[in-house]
């Protein structure tokens, strides 16, 4: 008889303990440890996974010994994930892609298998049936005829399909809906979890095989489950956007083979999700007129410039404590610009409600687009608009110094591409000697932007 062994897991780290712990000795968290059963004994326990092509190393190797192919990632029409993934998939790689529901996690993950026109993708979903993803495969421009569907959630099943089938990549939605026969918790549980991922990496790296794995998010935009899983994949993604706006942003937040600041732009229409390739015309609110408030800042997002707009509004404090409201920005940082303003510049900041909103649903990390907030947030105190062929550059110092950023060059050349006619950079960046067409006005201190733009 199977032995039935209870054991109690955290849920923030995945460690797991014999007794129900208070506090997890793994991770620190509290009240984090949850019951789950669990059949450990049975015969066929971890030899469900037969390798079909075992390239193992089975005594250690010199570095310089180990080769690679030539054909080192698999190459995707999509350029927008492409990107982000550093250039491609790296054969046997697990990705895990995380993100609100109904932002478009299924919908991406479809169409990149449509998109493989040369490829065997098996799409195995524990969500929707044939006839949904069907329907969702119609409302979309891309065909492939050697993308398998299969709706399955027994990793058990779907290990017997994966070697019939040998699929060249693989999709599963979403991890939280599978569930290994071995184990008796619920599908999502952090049991099944671990062990269903784990079944799945195994299989990758055994067989070279690319796996893309659906994650759901808990409600405080952590995946749900266990932080472990993201430590077993190899790329974590997260996809995100505001539900309400058609844009969505999709950017690594682990990546063993690429960098993470890496970010792709995806517009959600009719017929799925479009890559957008030149996001700082779509960034870039189109106004005729002058209006205060708005400043550009020129950003780099990895290894792309992109130009964005900071949008203030500054009011006098009807109540008590003036509110602090960021967008798309670091509330911290952004009191500290306002403390900066106070203390050096001399304007009342104090009491003022300051709601800060980088548009197009942005989330900004950069330090580099500081100047262009303080501008936005001196224009609309002022109510004096700034012309819309200025771009703004530069880090704000604690002494309200401007120092230098990354990158200046692209900066001010994807300014220029747009049509601004000046950019404000600080002094200390230092310009190659090269002709330009865009007037670039050096500073050293806040206060002497503030004389420029508002005398
Ligand atoms: P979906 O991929 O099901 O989200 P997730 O898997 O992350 O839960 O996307 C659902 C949303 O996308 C839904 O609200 C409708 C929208 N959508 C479009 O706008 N156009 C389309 O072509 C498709 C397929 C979906
Ligand atoms: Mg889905």
């Amino acid at each position: 008889m199977a032995k039935t062994q209870t054991t109690f897991f955290c849920k923030n780290c995945g460690a797991s303990s014999p007794k129900w712990v208070g506090k997890c000795n793994s991770c620190g968290e509290w009240n984090t440890y949850t019951e789950e059963v669990i059949h450990k004994d049975k015969p066929e326990y971890k030899k469900t996974w037969k390798s079909q092509s075992v390239k193992s190393v089975l005594k250690p190797v010199l570095l310089a010994d180990v080769e690679h192919g030539a054909d080192f990632r698999y190459e995707l029409k999509d350029l927008e994930l492409s990107r982000v993934l550093g250039g491609g998939i790296v054969p046997g790689s697990v990705i895990l892609i995380g993100g609100e529901p109904g932002i478009g996690k299924s919908t991406l993950m479809l169409q990149i298998a449509l998109q493989f026109t040369n490829k065997k993708v098996l799409y195995i979903s524990g969500e929707e049936s044939d006839t949904q993803i069907k329907m969702r495969a119609e409302r979309l421009p891309f065909r492939n005829n050697d993308c398998y569907l299969f709706t399955e959630t027994s990793t058990q099943k779907i290990g017997k399909a994966l070697q019939e089938l040998q699929p060249d990549i693989v999709v599963i939605d979403s991890i939280q809906t599978l569930q290994s026969e071995l184990i008796d918790s619920t599908p999502g549980s952090i049991s099944q979890i671990k062990e269903t991922a784990g079944d799945l990496i195994r299989f990758a790296k055994e067989t070279g095989t690319p796996v893309f794995l659906i994650g759901h998010i808990t409600k405080d935009g952590a995946l749900a489950g266990p932080k472990l899983l993201e430590h077993m994949v190899d790329t974590v993604l997260q996809f995100e956007g505001d539900r309400n706006h058609v844009y969505r942003i999709l950017r690594t937040t682990k990546n063993r083979f690429g960098s993470t600041s890496e970010m792709g732009i995806y517009e959600m229409h009719g017929a799925g999700l479009r890559e957008v390739s030149n996001p700082s015309e779509i960034l870039i609110s189109q106004r005729d007129e002058n209006l205060s408030g708005i400043a550009i800042s020129a950003t780099i997002e990895g290894l792309r410039p992109l130009l964005i707009e900071t949008q203030a509004l500054v009011s006098t404090a009807a109540y008590g404590t003036p509110q602090r409201n960021s967008n798309g920005y670091d509330a911290k940082r952004l009191n500290m610009l306002l403390a900066i303003l106070e203390k050096k510049c001399g304007l009342r900041m104090g009491m003022q409600d300051v709601f800060i909103n980088i548009t197009g649903g942005l989330r900004v990390e950069d330090p580099g687009i500081d100047l262009g907030v303080i501008a936005a947030i001196v224009s609309s105190y002022q109510n004096v608009p700034i012309d819309n062929k200025i771009a703004f550059i530069g880090e704000v110092g604690l002494s309200g110094e401007i120092r230098a950023v990354s990158r200046i060059e692209q900066r001010i050349s994807e300014a220029e591409k747009l049509g601004f006619t000046t950019v404000y950079i600080s002094k200390f960046n230092k310009l190659p000697k090269q002709k330009s067409n865009i007037t670039i006005v050096e500073l050293s201190k806040l206060e002497e932007m503030l004389n420029y733009l508002f005398g």
